[in-house]
């Protein structure tokens, strides 16, 4: 199995690190346009091999898409990540031509691979992705909310009191400060709605404060963040190289679901070696519905500016 990061910043090193560590893909490649810095953190990743207890092998690239040929599976991390006060749509402009370029060159070596993408505005670049290179719709993911749901469930285990793994949480809808829909509904403690534990205001707060999950680490970082992103892609690709039968939401291409066409939005899907085995549309409430349509006509609006 060999995966192809594109991009060995902070996100896409720790995306492959993660790969590694997990140890199910064979090879992994490290990506960069940056002289040197993809080799650089192949060989440090390497490095904790003997002390991680990896075998897969971690090759560090420069601008050499060649030896990203016959990748099963591409992530593309590259392009600029945000600063304190922005917003992830203000970094179309830079990120949209790197996207696309980018895109490009891995399909042309990989022509049957299967691509994840994270750069923001991550739902509009997944869209520019299909408009730019011809995979089939099941095999172009946009990684969002898989990590908005980890941080859903960190905040609702913050408010209940309890461990992380008792708690159960599901985000659908943009990867933005403002479009985002975390399913207090629907979350859980250990089976149980955490509606039982939770006041309304409550919940609501948890709600918020998930919206803003990358805004609040970006000001406290001075950048973006990279370890819950770069977890969260490393998931999806375990899923898609295991053949998991995983249910995630990300960002997919939707033709008719939830009533939204032609636009890539978090959805709940089931991700196996086909990429996308199946989108699943889950029953929401009149007000899940309109948030889902005001959340798909921000994205359509950073969309017409491609
Ligand atoms: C985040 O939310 C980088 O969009 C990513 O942290």
């Amino acid at each position: 199995m060999k995966i192809t990061v594109v991009g060995a910043g902070a996100v896409g090193a720790s995306c492959a690190e993660y790969i590694a560590i997990k140890n199910f893909a064979s090879e992994v490649v490290l990506l960069d346009i940056k002289e040197g810095f993809a080799e650089g953190k192949a060989m440090d990743l390497m490095q904790t091999a003997p002390l991680n207890g990896f075998d897969t092998k971690i090759t560090g690239v420069t601008n050499d898409y060649s030896k990203t040929a016959g990748s099963d599976i591409c992530v593309i991390t590259s392009g600029i990540p945000r600063k304190p006060g922005m917003t992830r749509e203000e970094l179309i402009g830079i990120n949209a031509g790197i996207v696309k370029d980018v895109a490009s060159s891995l399909v042309k070596y990989s022509p049957n691979t299967i691509l994840i993408v994270v750069s923001n505005p991550m739902d509009t670049m997944a869209y520019l992705a299909h408009k730019t290179i011809n995979l089939p719709k099941n095999k172009i993911i946009g990684m969002g909310g898989a990590l908005d749901s980890a941080r859903f469930k960190y905040r609702l285990a913050e408010a209940l009191d309890c461990p992380l793994s008792d708690v159960d949480g599901l985000v659908i809808g943009g990867h933005s400060d403002t479009g985002m829909i975390p399913l207090t509904r629907l979350a859980s403690r250990n089976s149980v709605p955490v509606t039982a534990f939770l006041s309304p205001e409550r919940l609501e707060q948890v709600k918020e404060e998930t919206k803003v999950g990358g805004a609040t680490l970006t000001k406290l970082l001075g950048t973006s963040a990279w370890y819950a992103p770069g977890a969260a892609v490393s998931s999806l690709v375990q899923a898609i190289a295991c053949d998991q039968k995983k249910m995630f939401p990300c960002s997919v291409l939707l033709e008719g679901e939830y009533g939204l066409k032609d636009i890539c939005l978090g959805v709940p899907v089931i991700l196996g070696k086909n990429g996308i085995e199946e989108i699943v549309e889950i029953e929401l409430n009149d007000a899940e519905k309109t948030n889902m349509k005001e959340s798909a006509d921000a994205v359509r609006a950073v969309n017409a500016l491609l």
